[in-house]
């Protein structure tokens, strides 16, 4: 494994290369907006030895991904990017979510409305999947006919993507990247499509929605899909009455009214092309199919 940093547009993006050819980049943090030493706590929490890829690496990669959602050091309360981020991180994390959904009803809704959302996009066509998790989209984009980028902000995750690829012996999976949703390093335009699944209900500020729509705006020169979960639902009825129940007010997860959705997507200069319900009525999860407007 070797590092090289490579400058571009003012960032400084450093490509690791593993002995098969294949490589993961991230963003240098030297770069980033905060200051190293107000990012020193975060980026040591949660950071550990990860066999085959040295300390070094991974400390690099937690200070970059925390400098994405730089907090506010007058308040020390974290936004839900932050908890999005730090829940994700760890080895135990990627390795429970590589156990869950995979071969269920769930997830072969999932992939009937991610297929229905790109049907207009060609074959050969590159698609970023970010966040990828552990690539359980991945062997259904392949199929598709689609070049695939995934990307993810934990380096656990993306391992497990890569270790898929190689085992189902994927060959047109070509690059896995850990970058953040927020600032991913991609230059403008660089993809025909993206797919961000299963992201967008940690996110509950409208801020972080709209910081995060407005990247994937930039990096895409074709349909953005994204999912979020949607008031209009069942679930989403059962959710609120159950937390009221509980006396609880909920942070993660929260449903919002496709309304909203659309106005975080209408403020950052995208507009929905569609909207896909797997479960009309019943399920919170939607996806929105978001072109330029
Ligand atoms: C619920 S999983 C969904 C993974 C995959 N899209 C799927 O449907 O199986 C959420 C993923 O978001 C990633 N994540 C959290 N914050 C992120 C960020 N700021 N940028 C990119 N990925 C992020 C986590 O590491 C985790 O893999």
């Amino acid at each position: 494994m070797r590092t090289l940093p490579h400058e571009r547009n003012g960032w400084r993006l450093w490509a690791v290369y593993f002995p098969d050819g294949s490589k993961i980049r991230h963003t240098d943090p030297t770069h980033a907006r905060c200051t190293t030493s107000s990012l020193e706590p975060q980026a040591l929490a949660g950071s550990r030895p990860v066999p085959n890829y040295g300390g070094k690496l991974l400390k690099i990669a937690s200070l970059s991904l925390s400098s994405n959602m730089c907090p506010n050091p007058e308040s020390r309360s974290p936004t839900s990017a932050e908890e999005t981020l730090t829940r994700f991180s760890t080895p135990q994390a990627a390795a429970k979510y590589a156990r869950s959904l995979g071969g269920t009803a769930t997830h072969a809704r999932e992939l009937r409305s991610i297929s229905n959302a790109l049907k207009a996009v060609p074959a050969q066509s590159l698609v970023l999947d970010l966040p990828c998790g552990t690539g359980r989209l991945l062997p259904a984009l392949v199929s598709w006919g689609f070049r695939v980028t995934e990307a993810d902000s934990s380096l656990h995750m993306v391992e497990h993507a890569r270790d898929l690829a190689r085992k189902q012996a994927l060959k047109t999976a070509e690059t896995f990247v850990v970058a953040s949703v927020f600032e991913t390093g991609f230059p403008d335009a660089s993809f025909d499509a993206v797919v961000s699944n299963r992201l967008f209900h940690h996110f509950r500020e409208r801020e972080v929605r709209r910081k995060a729509l407005s990247e994937l705006r930039r990096i895409s020169r074709g349909p953005i899909v994204v999912s979020f979960f949607s008031t209009r639902s069942i679930d989403a009825v059962y959710f609120r009455l159950r937390n009221v129940l509980r006396g609880k007010a909920p942070t993660d997860r929260i449903p919002i009214s496709p309304a909203d959705f659309e106005e975080d997507a209408r403020a950052v200069g995208l507009k929905v092309a569609r909207w896909i319900a797997p479960r009309p009525w019943v399920s919170k999860q939607h996806y929105a199919v978001l072109l330029r407007s």
